[in-house]
This record gives C-alpha cells, sequence and structure tokens, in this order.
C-alpha cells in the first residue's frame, strides 16, 4: 500500500527545512524587538471556542474540522486568535500582564477549504495579539511589525490595504442600509448570501460568488454610515502610518473574512503578478468586543496573522537568501579497522561546536571522499592505523593535495587556525 499525505496537505523535507528555520528566526527577532511574548495554546479547542453566536463566516461555518469525543465536541482550530483570547481570559492575563499584553504564536492551523496554490487544510501562521489598550498608534503599530518581518524576507512587491468597519452603532445603520439595498435583489443572490442578508449583511460584499453582479456596484459604502468617533479614529491610524511612512491603500469593500472586527481592517497582499488568487500574506483588525465574549473584561485588541507558506513562496520568488546551509566542517575518514578512533575523533569536533560528519564504517577512500564532498566539508581529517598507533592524525583542505600530520591532540586548535585564515 502507498500512503499520501492527505489532500491540502504537505510534508516539509530537510531540503525545505531550513527555509522556516530562517522565517522563524527573523520573527523571533522581530517579536523581541517589539517586546512580544509567545503563547502556545492547544491545537484543538472545545469547538464553541471558534464556533460563537451568530457567527456568519464561511471559516466557522463551513470549514472547520469538528469531531466528537464522547460527549465533547472539538474542533481543530482554524485560527489563532481565539484560543489566545481564551486564554487571555482563563488565566486572567489582564490582571498579571503589563498592559497592553503583547502575545503571539506560531503553528499549524486546519481549514477544510479547497486546496490550490497558496491555500492548504493545514498551513502555518505567524500571529501577534495586542491587548488590552486601545489606540491608533497600535494599529500602526501592529501594521509596522507585519511590514517588518515581510521586508526583512526581502518581498518588495507589496501593498498594504485598510479600511474601517466603524464602531458598533456605525456598523448597525450600514447594515440596516445594505439590507434595504439588497431586499430587492435577494432572488439574484446566492444560498450563502441569503443567511448572509440576515446574519450579517457585510459578508454579502465579500462574497465569491455574488461580488462581480452588476448591483453589487451600487452599494452603500460604510464610509457613508460612520459616526465621528470612528472617522476620527481612523483619520488617526492613517496619520500614524503616514508618519511611519508605510503607504497604504484604503479599500473600501474590504471587511475581512471573520466576524469579530471593529474599527481598523487590514490586508498586505502580494502585488507580483504569478502571485495567483491567494495573494494575501498577512490580515489582521481590532476586536472591541472578542475578550468579554469569553467572560473577560470589556477590553479591546489588535492583531494579524501571516500565512507562512505563502511568506516563504513570495521570500523565493523575491530571491531572498535564506542562509539555510547546513553543510559539515570537518569530515573524518578512516582508513583500515580504526571506526572507533574516528568516532572518538568526530566526537571530540562536535564537542568544540565544530559541525562533523565521520565515516563510521569501513569503507574505500574513493567512497569516503565522494561523501565528504557531499557534505561540503572543507576540511578533510585522515586517520589511518599507523596515525592510531602514534596519536597523530592528517589533515588537509578539501580539494587540495598537500596534507600535514599533527597531533590528534591539536585537532581543534588547527582547525580553528585554519578557519581564521
Ligand atoms: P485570516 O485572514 O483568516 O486571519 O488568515 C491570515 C493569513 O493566513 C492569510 O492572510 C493567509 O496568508 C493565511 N491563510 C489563511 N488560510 C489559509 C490557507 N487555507 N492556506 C494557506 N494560508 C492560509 C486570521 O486567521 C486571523 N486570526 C488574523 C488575526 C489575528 N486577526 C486578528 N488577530
Amino acid at each position: 500500500m502507498n500512503y499520501q499525505t492527505p489532500r491540502g496537505t504537505y510534508d516539509i523535507l530537510p531540503e525545505e527545512a531550513g527555509r522556516w528555520h530562517d522565517l522563524e528566526r527573523v520573527i523571533r527577532e522581530k517579536t523581541k524587538l517589539y517586546r512580544y511574548r509567545e503563547i502556545r495554546t492547544p491545537y484543538f479547542e472545545d469547538t464553541a471556542v471558534f464556533k460563537r453566536e451568530n457567527d456568519s463566516s464561511d471559516m466557522v461555518n463551513k470549514e472547520m474540522y469538528t469531531f466528537q469525543m464522547g460527549s465533547d465536541s472539538l474542533t481543530l482550530r482554524p485560527e489563532g486568535t481565539a484560543g489566545v483570547i481564551r486564554a487571555f481570559d482563563q488565566h486572567k492575563l489582564y490582571g498579571s500582564m503589563e498592559m497592553p499584553a503583547k502575545l503571539y504564536y506560531v503553528g499549524a492551523m486546519f481549514r477544510h477549504e479547497r486546496p490550490q496554490k497558496g491555500r492548504q487544510r493545514q498551513f502555518t501562521q505567524f500571529g501577534v495579539e495586542n491587548i488590552g489598550v486601545k489606540s491608533p498608534q497600535i494599529d500602526a503599530e501592529t501594521i509596522a511589525l507585519g511590514c517588518d518581518i515581510v521586508k526583512a524576507m526581502d518581498i518588495s512587491s507589496v501593498k498594504v490595504l485598510i479600511n474601517t468597519l466603524g464602531d458598533e452603532e456605525s456598523r448597525a445603520a450600514y447594515r440596516k442600509a445594505l439590507q434595504e439595498y439588497f431586499a430587492p435583489h435577494l432572488d439574484e443572490l446566492c444560498g450563502d448570501c441569503h443567511r448572509r442578508f440576515e446574519q450579517n449583511p457585510l459578508r454579502i460584499l465579500d462574497c465569491k460568488v455574488d461580488h462581480e453582479k452588476e448591483f453589487m456596484k451600487g452599494a452603500p459604502r460604510l464610509s457613508e454610515y460612520l459616526n465621528e468617533e470612528s472617522r476620527n479614529y481612523f483619520d488617526e491610524v492613517l496619520r500614524s502610518l503616514d508618519s511611519l511612512g508605510i503607504p497604504y491603500e484604503i479599500d473600501e469593500r474590504l471587511v475581512r473574512g471573520l466576524d469579530y472586527y471593529t474599527h481598523t481592517v487590514f490586508e498586505v497582499v502580494s502585488t507580483r503578478p504569478d502571485s495567483g488568487a491567494q495573494a494575501t500574506i498577512f490580515g489582521g483588525g481590532r476586536y472591541d468586543n472578542f475578550v468579554s465574549y469569553y467572560g473577560g473584561p470589556d477590553m479591546s485588541g489588535i492583531g494579524f496573522a501571516i500565512g507562512m507558506e505563502r511568506l516563504l513562496q513570495l521570500a523565493a520568488d523575491e530571491g531572498h537568501d535564506f542562509n539555510d546551509k547546513d553543510d559539515a566542517e570537518v569530515y573524518v575518514i578512516g582508513l583500515g579497522n580504526v571506526s572507533g578512533e574516528v568516532l572518538k575523533t568526530v566526537q571530540e569536533l562536535r564537542a568544540a561546536g565544530i559541525a562533523a560528519e565521520a565515516g563510521l564504517t569501513q569503507r574505500s577512500l574513493k567512497a569516503q571522499f565522494k561523501s565528504a564532498d557531499r557534505c561540503g566539508a572543507k576540511y578533510i581529517v585522515i586517520i589511518g592505523e599507523e596515525e592510531v598507533k602514534n596519536q597523530t592524525v592528517n589533515l588537509k583542505k578539501s580539494g587540495e593535495k598537500e596534507q600535514v600530520s599533527i597531533k590528534g591532540s591539536e585537532l581543534v586548535s588547527k582547525l580553528k587556525e585554519w578557519s581564521e585564515q
């Protein structure tokens, strides 16, 4: 029987792992500079953590991996924010952490979507949540962090799309206007949009089936229904982005696929022509009512999540150097019955912090040189029975003929001397 990865999942093979390490290193460096701290929450939660009352998003209604274990309904996390807010409330982090609490996470998410380029069923997100203080400057700072990471991966063909969903009062007025506008077109809307019409008519604007239809163009705009407070808040976010020199485009159609957002929402998209339909590298926004939903205090938060597979693909497309060489520094070759001595020598090198590989079975000199080459070793140590007797080793630079015979005890210092030349 030949088994394959399930549809929408993939293996990260050793030759690709170095790219992930590179991105993870950038993430740790940047989050440290912004003073975010890591939080790790379970890969599954009670279904109710994700399936919130009246949620109209496709993610919650169509794409969740939900399973029953005994009397428990559990769901593989489709995103990170819900689990982080649940943990923030459960552990009363609002009482113990300095506010805003700045949390980040890296890990797998699961959505039963139709797989295509840039869209998997298991994918990896790096996300941040900045919880407890509401300020337009924090919104701009959060976007800046995401942009910093994208830039550090040498991705420059991007644009920031931004919009505001306003506060509850603004959205209620808009919702009414949308329902009035769409009511005469109900027959022309898809089945899902009928549900959206009742639950959250904003979602209709985002519908993959209906968005091209002619009457969509005349739909009322949220900006016409923003109250003064919401408008001022958004203006201040934009001013802060201006002052940081972060260019953006206001996209009034940007409503985001999740239900918890209020005020600022944003996406950073690739502008490369080859990035296809899944061009969004990261998306996020502010949420005013999420923390209290799980029983926590009335606190606002903002966050985003980066799709790491998409980011890595774009970094590769833009020629980023992943710094992912894992060559050996030294290869130890044994000639004759000396495997024990070869093992001892290679362990001494490793103990001295030198990446080393060795032939631990008896093989021909030619075969071992070939292995040394494949490992990318810069230096070759050769040990034969004579060397074992004399407690010496032969050392040479890879690709050069000349070799020196030195005491085994001097090997590490000699290698250091050579590598500093
Ligand atoms: P999201 O827009 O659903 O937001 O996902 C964020 C990013 O995850 C997307 O921009 C994309 O890069 C990546 N992504 C999403 N689905 C897939 C998929 N099926 N395959 C590959 N990549 C994917 C959230 O998840 C929110 N939790 C973000 C957030 C944090 N909002 C506030 N805080």
